[in-house]
């Protein structure tokens, strides 16, 4: 497929609705997973703007930074700790809209307001969490968690 993102105008679903046969062209064909994560990481961060948007992968009991598109992020997380660690520990999806007040977050930009992340579970077991970052507070809800999921059933983990 062509490797240029159609940028999409309208609303949220909008937005996610003409990405997501984007995202599917992109992932086809190709079987190496960071290829893969890196090129949903850049599709989501071209196509929403966001501060920050990538993938933790577990590796031996930690969350370790896998690819991602945003300002230089801290490399290993414990279970239960900040969002994602939390997000890991409960196997599910985590939308909170002022990381201030979210005991234990972990502060990677001074700049992220409000964030979620969606765990990626293969067996029963988290193999990843996707965690996106924004600027602006409550940026994130139902619609987002829905779609983002859908984008993660698409990658071959
Ligand atoms: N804020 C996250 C840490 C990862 S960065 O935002 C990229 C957290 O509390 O888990």
């Amino acid at each position: 497929m062509a490797e240029d993102l159609s940028i999409i105008k309208g609303n949220k679903e909008e937005q996610y609705t003409g990405l997501l046969p984007q995202i599917e062209g992109l992932l086809t064909g190709e079987s190496d997973l960071i290829a893969n994560l890196a090129n949903v990481s850049a599709a989501l961060k071209e196509q929403f703007g966001w501060l920050w948007v990538g993938f933790y992968l577990v590796k031996q009991n930690e969350l370790v930074l896998g690819p991602f598109q945003g300002p230089v992020a801290c490399t290993r997380i414990k279970k239960g700790r900040g969002v994602c660690g939390a997000s890991w520990q409960e196997a599910k999806a985590l939308i909170v809209p002022d990381v201030e007040k979210f005991p234990g977050h972990i502060a990677c930009s001074s700049l992220s307001k409000s964030e979620i992340v969606i765990p990626v579970i293969l067996n029963n077991e988290v193999v990843a969490v996707l965690d996106v970052d924004s600027e602006e507070y409550d940026l994130f809800d139902e619609t987002d968690q829905q779609y983002l999921e859908k984008i993660i059933q698409m990658i071959n983990f």
